[in-house]
């Protein structure tokens, strides 16, 4: 049987962390799955790291809904998070649930949305009509223009506060997940303080409820930069299947992401 978001509560509730990594296709679901991955997260970083694109920005949602039906079709136990991509959930509520709708189609558990507080009415009008959201603060990449690359966020107070405020408002819109991306890992655990939902990790801090990595990147197969929040475990492993089980491992034990993954203040 499928994980359920209240087998999720559960691992939050016990404190046994959370592991997630992306996928985008059937057969890594099935060697994700069973090296014991939580959750697959079909994000739309498949733009980059599939499609070849230097940014999610070109991903559709008939791109993510193909993705997901795939990466289910491959699985049968793992829990299943789809990213709303750029342009899919900025317009009005109505047309984000239309959106969402066609993830949930195509077998997603969950939709992920970037952004903070512009994001509450439209998070609360998923989730009132039966759609669980995790919500996206920190680097959110769609935003990648607007605030001039892949950086760190939160460095500054006004900033960090923001990021605090906005993950307070979105778990009281009735998001069920909080994915925070590359701030610092102080702020990151007083976004841990502020919220009881469980919280996922890339680039934030080892307190989080859970991490998160993409695919590619823990099997070395980045083609760009590699950021901090990287750990190869394909290098200490030598197989796909071995590589996997330590980053479950490691993040189960805590000892995944250490302070040389995390960023200073
Ligand atoms: O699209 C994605 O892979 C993501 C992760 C980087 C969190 O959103």
């Amino acid at each position: 049987m499928r994980k359920t978001l209240l087998d999720l509560q559960a691992l939050h509730a016990s404190g046994e962390k959370i592991a997630m990594l992306t996928c985008y296709d059937s057969s890594f679901a099935r060697v994700l799955e069973n090296a014991g991955v939580d959750v697959l997260l079909v994000g739309d970083s498949l733009g980059m790291v599939v499609q070849g694109h230097d940014s999610p920005l070109p991903v559709s949602i008939e791109n993510v809904a193909y993705h997901t039906a795939c990466v289910v079709r491959g699985s049968h136990s793992v829990f299943i998070l789809a990213d709303m991509p750029f342009g899919s959930s900025q317009i009005t509520p109505q047309e984000t649930f239309r959106n969402a709708a066609e993830l949930m189609r195509a077998g997603a558990q969950m939709v992920k949305i970037e952004g903070g507080q512009e994001m509450v009415p439209t998070v609360e009008f998923l989730v009132s009509r039966g759609i669980p959201v995790c919500a996206h603060v920190g680097l959110t990449p769609q935003s990648v223009h607007q605030v001039g690359g892949f950086k760190v966020q939160g460095r500054e107070s006004a900033a960090a506060e923001r990021i605090i405020a906005s993950s307070r408002a979105l778990q009281e819109a009735g998001a069920s997940l909080l994915l925070m991306e590359a701030i610092p890992l102080a702020l990151a655990d007083r976004v841990c303080d502020a919220v009881s939902i469980p919280t996922i990790g890339i680039g934030a801090s080892p307190r989080c409820s859970g991490q998160v990595l993409v695919i590619y990147d823990m099997l070395g197969l980045g083609a760009y930069i590699s950021p901090r929040f990287v750990r190869p475990f394909i290098r200490e492993t030598g197989s796909i299947e071995e590589a996997v089980k330590l980053y479950v491992a490691e993040v189960k034990a805590g000892r995944f992401p250490g302070p040389e993954h995390c960023y200073s203040s």
